[in-house]
């Protein structure tokens, strides 16, 4: 990948798709004994600076109309190590579906249902997306040439903490053009992802040639907000702008939920010619952390000792007792028993903070845990490594479906 040519042994590079990415370059991929065609979405930054174990898991979910990883890769180039997750390949996103003629209102509909699905699954698991808009929305097509959305790009996403509605505001995650009238940087909301995810599929249900010819100008999906009521007379199927009217709702108490999305005849309907069956994810929380209790005491007394959140202590005893093997295959070099543990709970530590807040930097926390300002220096780049090295462990498995995520664990 370092030279633009080949990415591990296993994969070619054929060209670069997407470069305007903050955190990450998208680019078109030959797997070489197969033949076959994938993208890879490889992290521009060093992990400190740009962590991305959340968008891994996001890709772990099991939601037919959610992008999920294929493969990961580790990347090392002269200055670091970063990753690249294996992807299906699109034809495009939602952005080029407005484009394409040829397409029928029934194929956009079903297409529109899928993602209605996909937002549905992900809100069902306490997730914000929060970069909901058309370019992350991929289309695919399938064996019998049928057309499939998914919805992808999880790298602003954050789960909901157990017990509350609302996650705080942290940093600018809703891109401008897509943010609600309500929105006060004080928290983020169910109800925000649920706007611009409206603004996303009225766009989507238009054909920009169609537009063109009935208003003589470009469609142009930053000032969507403004074209509103045109978008909506020109569509004559009168159960989705009735749909739509509920998701753009100013009012974010009256705007529906994808609950009430997911209800709504629309959907219903569209349901039906998918032949598809809501399905929900499996809690299994409570179940994982009472057994963790069992395993982790000494780890617990420590974490009393540092004062470490408990959502942060919970997420991580979890994570230590259920993958000890892996976490064992981290230590390439041999380590005293007594070293071994200790990064054993950093790791774990650093990882459940990161899957709690999205995006925030972890690095504090090492601090946290170690008193010396030396043996933070010191063990930060270790942890920084041995923690790349289980993520990558991790995720090869999940990816192939032989272990869950930890996401699933939680609703
Ligand atoms: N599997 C894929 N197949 C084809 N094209 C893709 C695929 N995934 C992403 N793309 C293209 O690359 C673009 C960027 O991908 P994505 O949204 O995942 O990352 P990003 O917007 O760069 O995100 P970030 O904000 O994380 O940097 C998409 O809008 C799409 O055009
Ligand atoms: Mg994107």
């Amino acid at each position: 990948m370092e030279n633009n040519t080949t990415c591990e042994a296993s994969y070619t590079l054929v060209k670069e798709i997407d470069d305007s990415g903050v955190f990450s370059l998208v680019s078109k991929v030959v797997e070489i004994n197969s033949n076959k065609q994938y993208a890879i979405k490889k992290y521009i930054d060093t992990y400190d600076m740009c962590p991305f174990a959340f968008e891994l898991e996001c890709f772990s979910l099991v939601c037919p109309y959610i992008v999920r990883g294929k493969d990961i890769l580790e990347i090392s180039t002269k200055t670091s190590e970063t990753v690249g997750i294996i992807l299906d390949l699109a034809k495009g996103t939602g952005k080029w579906l407005v484009n394409l003629p040829q397409i029928s209102w029934e194929e956009r509909r079903m297409l529109l249902t899928e993602a209605i699905i996909a937002l549905h699954y992900l809100h069902k698991c306490n997730i914000l997306h929060l970069d909901v808009k058309p370019d992350n929305f991929l289309i695919f097509q399938d064996n019998d040439s049928v057309y499939r959305m998914k919805l992808t790009d999880f790298s602003l996403s954050i789960q909901i903490p157990r017990n509350k509605k609302y996650v705080p505001f942290d940093r600018d995650r809703i891109p401008e053009a897509f943010t609600p009238p309500e929105f006060d940087k004080k928290e983020y909301n169910l109800k925000h992802d649920v706007w611009a995810f409206g603004l996303s599929l009225l766009y989507m249900s238009v054909s920009a040639s169609s537009f063109k010819k009935k208003y003589n100008k470009v469609l142009h999906d930053h000032d969507i907000s403004e074209l509103i009521k045109e978008l909506c007379e020109m569509n004559e199927d009168k159960t989705f702008v009735d749909l739509i009217e509920h998701i753009l709702d100013k009012n974010p108490i009256t705007r529906y939920s994808m609950d009430d999305v997911i209800k709504h005849k629309f959907t219903v309907e569209g349901l039906k010619s998918l032949n598809y069956k809501v399905a929900y994810p499996i809690s299994s929380y409570e179940k994982a952390l009472e057994s963790s209790h069992n395993t982790t005491q000494k780890f617990h007394k420590w974490c009393e000792t540092k004062g470490i959140e408990q959502d942060v202590l919970d997420l991580a005893s979890i994570i230590l007792s259920e993958n000890n093997t892996l976490l064992e295959k981290m230590f390439i070099r041999k380590y005293d028993e007594k070293f071994k543990l200790m990064m054993k709970w950093a790791v774990v530590l650093s990882l459940s903070r990161e899957l709690i807040e999205n995006n925030v930097d972890t690095g504090n926390m090492i601090s946290e845990l170690f008193t010396n300002k030396r043996d933070v220096d010191y063990f930060s780049a270790i942890i920084l490594e041995l923690k790349l090295n289980f993520i990558c462990a991790k995720y090869q498995l999940v990816y192939e479906g032989k272990e869950q995520g930890f996401l699933h664990l939680d609703w």
